[in-house]
């Protein structure tokens, strides 16, 4: 569907509780397809939305060449049985005019993404209110892959009454434990050897801090390993699993690890439990 009349013409009748949302960019891996699947566990009818999203790319970074697959995504769905794909142009999303823009601060403002994309969780917002809205869905389904989008997108929903449950999705890897991203393409071969070293790390750190070790030395270990491998770290840090606030110790609540770092022209995020 590339229009709002379309869409609700081929949703109309249905309700929400049947219907899960997939919000996507497209480039659609592995990990896309482990929430396509999750909704069709949910409800009766899978609503895939693929639109990238202007409204969260600074100026800087990659929407111009953001990986696109279009074919290959429309085969994929057909063959998962989703029940459409919503695809609007960007002027249907954005048309002239449009004035209206969501701030979500709390897990938003952690210091985490936000604080290299300062534009990001806006737009996110922005348009995944759009997508629940022009849906109606009853479920909508994020990655734990994007782990501040997913908490970001958890308060905006319980902040705003969005009448949606937001389920979570653990992150799909490669074997060697690389979460699966539409980025990965931009990696060379000697960039994708190094890459598994953030999930390994995350690993390792997660075990130590379970088993009693001090957080700040083990997140130090951590840094230190990663910047041997060749990455730009922009972070690696624990945090509380809900609200992403700074955590001193276990005691502190649960505890999510995250970490964000550069090699070669492309950047990988990534997160675990302790
Ligand atoms: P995109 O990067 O295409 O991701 C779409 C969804 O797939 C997100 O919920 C993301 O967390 C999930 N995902 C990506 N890689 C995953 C993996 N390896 N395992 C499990 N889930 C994974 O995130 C976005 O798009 C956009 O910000 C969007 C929410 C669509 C708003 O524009």
């Amino acid at each position: 569907m590339r229009t709002l009349p379309a869409l609700r013409r081929a949703l109309s009748g249905i309700k929400s509780k049947d219907v899960a949302l997939v919000p996507t960019m497209g480039a659609l891996h592995a990990g896309h397809i482990a929430l396509v699947r999750k909704a069709r566990r949910r409800a009766r009818h899978v609503v895939v939305s693929i639109f990238v999203n202007p409204a969260q790319f600074a100026p800087t970074e990659d929407l111009g060449n953001y990986p696109k697959t279009w074919q290959a995504d429309i085969a994929t769905l057909t063959a998962e049985k989703a029940t459409l794909v919503w695809a609007p142009p960007v002027a249907t999303m954005y048309p002239d005019g449009f004035a209206t823009r969501i701030e979500p601060a709390g897990p938003a403002k952690a210091g985490l993404e936000d604080k290299f994309r300062p534009h990001f969780f806006g737009g996110v917002a922005t348009v995944v209110t759009k997508l629940f809205t022009q849906t109606g869905a009853g479920f909508a389904m994020f990655g734990e892959k994007d782990y501040q989008q997913l908490c970001m997108v958890t308060q905006l929903v319980r902040d705003l009454d969005l009448p949606l449950r937001i389920v979570p999705v653990p992150t799909v890897r490669e074997k060697d434990g690389l979460a699966l991203s539409s980025r990965n393409v931009y990696l060379d071969a000697a960039e994708r050897a190094a890459a598994p070293v953030l999930h390994r790390v995350l690993k390792a750190s997660a075990r130590r801090i379970k088993a009693g070790e001090t957080i700040a030395a083990v997140l130090d270990d951590g840094r230190d390993e990663i910047g041997r491998a060749d990455f730009a770290l922009d972070y690696f840090e624990a945090r509380h699993a809900r609200t992403l606030a700074p955590v001193g110790s276990v005691k502190d609540g649960p505890i999510r690890l995250l970490v964000a770092a550069r090699i070669g022209r492309t950047r990988l995020i990534d997160n675990i439990a302790v």
